[in-house]
């Protein structure tokens, strides 16, 4: 074999495995059929935003232990072949499998005894089981113990991988006596602690530790909702939930979604006990953007020409990923209102405006991502110095402590005390 292993997908998840095994000392293939992704690693530079991984990719480069293909047959020169594909949904309710289906069709010519193929991708129950099938269909091999077929799925947050793939547990769930075994023998190169188990337990362990983060931040943001009902202040409610009780505690609101918790909850869904009820946590995460702007306009009226300044386009703090961003969601609902909505992210790489351009004028500013840049009092003083006399804010993040979804810019100075050149 000309490689230790191949990785199939070389996005947020897929990239970083790849440097990291190289970074161990194995002879790593990358594949990507994107060709300018391929182009921007050849060159030596990261195509996102991930700590440490520029300094990676140099380092394996330069050892001469990372190479790159486009072509998905070519991971048959690799014992392992790791599969980091994206599995969206279908409009169905049903996971997408079309990338790892190419994929496999790719592969199976190629394929023979001792190959080892672990799905690292997100993926719904019963699909490790399928992918197994599927190869013992097309080929006169069993899985288990001529090849191997293993669900090893990615926890690791982005922005974080090279923090937590040494420390956070490495889920197997192998197919037949051998798989997860031969899937550990890869994996504990990352030196995190091994944890085996079924395929299925690993899927729905996956999908599941998404999906309680989701109903997690449903929870505060429907509460939310219904404080603007009740003219009450969520933090202050809040903190009467949370403040000294010993039984758990519940989180803030925000924009929740993202290309994982958005699509995460489906792959239970599409066959549910409880038909309905992550739908309904899908909807309240998803109706935050509207909640926001029917508030504002229930301060300021008709938002026609008003002038909007959103703060943030990724999908969380910190992050240059604006996939399924609640930004973006925000934003067209805003230009269905006929509203002039001026836009700043400091990390995307969708050109946006300066701080100071987007807020100018602003009758309105809403904080949709909490990215550290804006939390500052000198941030909300330069929002207030440049934005029009009083202008609303919204910051359902309560990013800079003040405690209100909705308050305009002086009583936001006066909350949080920003007078003495904080
Ligand atoms: N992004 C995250 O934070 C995260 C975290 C945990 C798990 N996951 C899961 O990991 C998987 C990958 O997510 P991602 O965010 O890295 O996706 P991504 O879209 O960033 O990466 C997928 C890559 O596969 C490539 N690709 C598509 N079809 C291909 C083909 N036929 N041949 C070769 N390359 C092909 C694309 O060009 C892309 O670079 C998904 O299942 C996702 O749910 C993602």
């Amino acid at each position: 074999m000309s490689y230790d292993v191949a990785v199939i997908g070389l996005g947020r998840i897929g990239l970083p495995l790849a440097l990291a095994f190289a970074d161990q000392g194995l002879r790593v293939l990358g594949i990507d059929n994107a060709q300018d992704r391929l182009g921007a690693i050849r060159d030596g530079r990261m195509p996102f935003r991930e700590p440490e991984a520029d300094e990676v990719l140099q380092r394996v480069q330069a050892a001469g232990r990372f190479e790159l293909s486009e072509r998905a047959s070519d991971a048959a020169q690799a014992d392992h072949v790791v599969i980091t594909l994206g599995t969206p949904t279908f409009s169905h309710i049903e996971i997408d499998l079309s990338d790892i289906r190419s994929v496999l069709d790719d592969l199976l010519p190629h394929l023979r005894a001792d190959h080892a193929v672990h799905l690292r991708s997100t993926i719904a129950p019963g699909t490790t089981e399928f992918v197994a099938g599927y190869l013992e269909k097309h080929l006169d091999l069993r899985v288990g113990e001529d090849v191997f077929v293993a669900h090893v799925p990615e926890r690791i947050a982005a922005g974080r991988f090279f923090e937590e793939a040494k420390s956070l547990p490495c889920i197997i769930g192998g197919v037949g006596e051998r798989s997860g075994e031969v899937a550990a023998d890869l994996f504990a190169k990352l030196g995190a602690p091994i944890v085996q188990t079924t395929p299925v337990q690993a899927e729905l362990a996956k999908i599941w530790t998404n999906i309680l983060r989701y109903a997690n931040f449903a929870l505060p943001n429907l509460l939310m909702m219904d404080c603007e009902q009740y003219d009450a202040n969520v933090f202050e409610v809040i903190d009467l939930i949370n403040r000294d009780y010993p039984r758990g505690g519940i989180a803030l609101p925000g924009f929740t979604a993202g290309t994982c918790l958005r699509k995460d909850f489906a792959f239970s869904e599409e066959r549910s006990n409880a038909p309905g009820m992550l739908l309904a946590v899908s909807r309240v995460n998803e109706g935050v953007p509207l909640f926001l702007v029917q508030g504002i306009k229930r301060r300021l009226g008709s938002l026609r020409d008003k002038r909007v300044a959103v703060l943030g386009l990724a999908f969380k703090a910190g992050t240059d990923d604006e996939r399924d961003s609640l930004a973006h969601k925000l934003i067209r609902l805003l230009e269905r209102e006929l509203a002039d909505v001026a836009v700043h992210d400091p990390l995307v790489d969708t050109p946006t405006q300066s701080l100071q351009d987007a807020v100018l004028d602003a009758d309105a500013i809403v904080v949709a991502t909490n990215h550290p840049e804006f939390c500052s009092p000198a941030t909300l003083r330069l929002i207030a110095e440049g934005a029009k006399r009083d202008a609303l804010v919204v910051d359902p993040w309560n990013a800079w402590g003040a405690a209100q979804v909705f308050a305009h810019t002086d009583e936001l100075l006066a909350l949080v005390g920003t007078g003495a050149g904080a």
